[in-house]
This record gives C-alpha cells, sequence and structure tokens, in this order.
C-alpha cells in the first residue's frame, strides 16, 4: 500500500522524538512491503522563525495532499511568558485542528504491566486499567471569542458548543463504545454550565440510539476524582475540550509517565497523529525525551488512518519488549537509561527482526 505522510515534527523535542517514530515506520514500511512516501512541514515556533506563522499555508497544503500527519510538539518558552505576544506557536496546533476539522481526539489510557510499579498509584488500582478518552478539539473555550474590555483590565473567553458539533462527538463516543465495553462516561458541568446542560440533553437524546451501551454522566470535579481513584471504571469517556485536555494529563498518571501517551486527532481532513505531551524545551537537543508516545501514535497512525491493524500492533508490541527489556529512557528507568535515539534504533531493529 502507498502510504502518504506529512510529517510536522515542530519544535522542542519534537524533532527528536519523530526521529525515533519514523524509524519505526519505516521498518514496518519495508517489513510489510509497503510504499513509504514522506515530506517535512514547519509548525510552531520554528515556523514563525522562518516563515513568520505557526501554522503556513505550505504546511496546511501538505496535509491535505497527505494521508496522514505524523506531529511531534510545538512550543517555546520564549513565548510562555510574554502575555503580550501577538502569534504563538501554539496557535499553529489549533490552526492546524481547525483547519483539517480534526474534531475528536482519541487518547487511550492503557497500562504497561512492566511499568506498573512507576505509577504514584497504588498496583491493584491500576493493573488491568483501559480506557479510551475522547476529547472534543475544536469547539468550547479554545475556538470561543476571547479578548480584553475595559482598558484590557478585563478579560474574557466563551465557551460555544453547536448541537452539530455535539452529536459528531458523541455519536463516535458511543460507537467506540459499542466496539468495546458498552460503557460510556459523559463527563460535564451540567449543574453550572450551560454548554453542559446542551451536552448532556443531546447525549440523553442519543442513549436509546444505543440501547446496549451503558451511558453514565459524570461530572467533571467527580471524573477527576474518580479517574485515579478507580480508572478501572471507565470504559469510553466523552468530554468537551478544555475538560478533556486537562483529564487526560491527569490520566497519563495511571500510565508511569506523560512520555508513554499517544492519540489520535481525527474527524473532517486528514487525522494528525500526536502524542499528548508537549515540547518539553528542558530537553530539547538533549536526547533524553521518550519517544515511546510518539512512536506509539505512529502505531495509531497504521490503525486509523490506513486500517493497517498488524502494522500497529506489531509496533505496540516492539514498544512492549523494549519497556519488558528496560530499554528506556531516563524518565521511566531505573538504574540505567538509554538515550532517545537509542530506544528508537532499538525498537525499529526489534520490528525489522520480529
Ligand atoms: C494538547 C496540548 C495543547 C492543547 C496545547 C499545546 C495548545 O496541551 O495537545 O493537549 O491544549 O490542546
Ligand atoms: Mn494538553
Amino acid at each position: 500500500m502507498k502510504l502518504k505522510l506529512a510529517v510536522l515534527p515542530g519544535d522542542g523535542i519534537g524533532p527528536e522524538i519523530i526521529d525515533q517514530a519514523m524509524k519505526a515506520v519505516k521498518a514496518i514500511a519495508a517489513k510489510f512491503g509497503h510504499e513509504l512516501e514522506y515530506e517535512f512541514g514547519l509548525t510552531g515556533a520554528i515556523a514563525i522563525d522562518q516563515l513568520g506563522a505557526p501554522y503556513p499555508d505550505v504546511t496546511h497544503d501538505l496535509c491535505m495532499q497527505a494521508d496522514a500527519v505524523l506531529f511531534g510538539a510545538i512550543g517555546d518558552p520564549k513565548y510562555d511568558n510574554n502575555p503580550k505576544a501577538t502569534i504563538r506557536p501554539e496557535q499553529g496546533l489549533l490552526l492546524m485542528r481547525k483547519k483539517l476539522g480534526l474534531y475528536a481526539n482519541i487518547r487511550p489510557v492503557v497500562t504497561f504491566p512492566s511499568l506498573l510499579h512507576k505509577s504514584p498509584l497504588r498496583r491493584e488500582l491500576i493493573e488491568g486499567a483501559d480506557f479510551v478518552a475522547i476529547r472534543e478539539l475544536t469547539g468550547g473555550l479554545y475556538f470561543g471569542d476571547k479578548g480584553r474590555l475595559d482598558n484590557g483590565n478585563t478579560a474574557f473567553d466563551t465557551c460555544t458548543y453547536s448541537r452539530f458539533e455535539v452529536e459528531r462527538i458523541l455519536k463516535l463516543a458511543f460507537e467506540f463504545a459499542m466496539k468495546r465495553k458498552k460503557k460510556l462516561t459523559v463527563v460535564d458541568k451540567a449543574n453550572v454550565l450551560e454548554t453542559s446542560r446542551l451536552w448532556r440533553e443531546i447525549a440523553q437524546e442519543m442513549a436509546p440510539i444505543y440501547p446496549e451501551v451503558t451511558t453514565e454522566y459524570m461530572f467533571v470535579d467527580n471524573a477527576a476524582m474518580r479517574i485515579i481513584q478507580w480508572p478501572k471504571d471507565f470504559d469510553v469517556m466523552v468530554t468537551e475540550n478544555l475538560f478533556g485536555d486537562i483529564l487526560t494529563d491527569e490520566a497519563s498518571v495511571i500510565t508511569g509517565s506523560l512520555g508513554l501517551s499517544p492519540s489520535a486527532s481525527i474527524g473532517i481532513h486528514t487525522s494528525v497523529f500526536e502524542p499528548i505531551h508537549g515540547s518539553y524545551p528542558q530537553a530539547a537537543g538533549k536526547n533524553i525525551a521518550n519517544p515511546v508516545a510518539t512512536i506509539l501514535s505512529a502505531a495509531m497512525m497504521f490503525e486509523y488512518a490506513f486500517d493497517l491493524h498488524k502494522e500497529g500492533a506489531l509496533i505496540r508490541k516492539a514498544v512492549n519488549a523494549s519497556l519488558d527489556a528496560n530499554v528506556v529512557t531516563v524518565d521511566i528507568s531505573e538504574g540505567k537509561s538509554y538515550s532517545t535515539s537509542e530506544v528508537g534504533d532499538w525498537i525499529a531493529d526489534w520490528i525489522a527482526a520480529n
């Protein structure tokens, strides 16, 4: 099969982790006889520096013409402490999500048997935890009207959701639940927010279409507690943009490191596969960042963008083998730690050999 990829390394550790994911992708392509074609594009701070925009049109065109986008991370500290900056790297990510119509971000939360002891949570609570968080990605506070009033002394962000946006993400979530353990948790703040009440109303309308799915409703504050108190209670969770952002960083604690959590952003145009972590500028260029989240994002790419399940499964097996063999970066190592590129090489070699 022909695989046409747009590869967007971005900022910080982005280029290093993308290199490792590409090693795995190339090893898979060679093994299964796929014809790989890929082109690099600029996003984030590096795109601002070189082209004056965080998601330039050339990058968008590249994404539109590709079958899948593999994305690293964006963000640069030189913007973080400058609230007055008018162009910011993160805008590139948001613009990419919006222009590609990526309304659903799928973030699996699973534990790795060899890393159970790495989580600050007790083993018996997390062993066997396996759920999928589905985060709405192109609405809510991230994209609503925002601005300043009162000579800059008052600021506002608005949370808006329309019926079609809620229906399409809930449909996807119900369908996910149908393919899994048939339990859907709709997370909102319907005791306070009007947008949440709309979500809940629509979810209640749709639930009878999926009679086999047990649908439960949970306030986000309670969900934040339940996720780490009893993670095995969840199967599929669906929520709006900002709640999903926060809850999925929290959920990565179950896995053992933020460096292990992949994601798929899907919707109208080309899907994007990206780790849930950020650009980790403190580690940039040091060859110490954990490449596993990006490598697992590549596994999701084979499955979601190309329907190539054996390929995805082999990448997962290779990652599990590296964890079992303790070929891991410093964030999860005990004793010897390996560099980013050593982990990437080990995983690619394992794929080639198995
Ligand atoms: C994520 C990130 C982004 C988000 C940032 C970098 C804008 O935290 O993908 O979760 O908030 O969506
Ligand atoms: Mn986030």
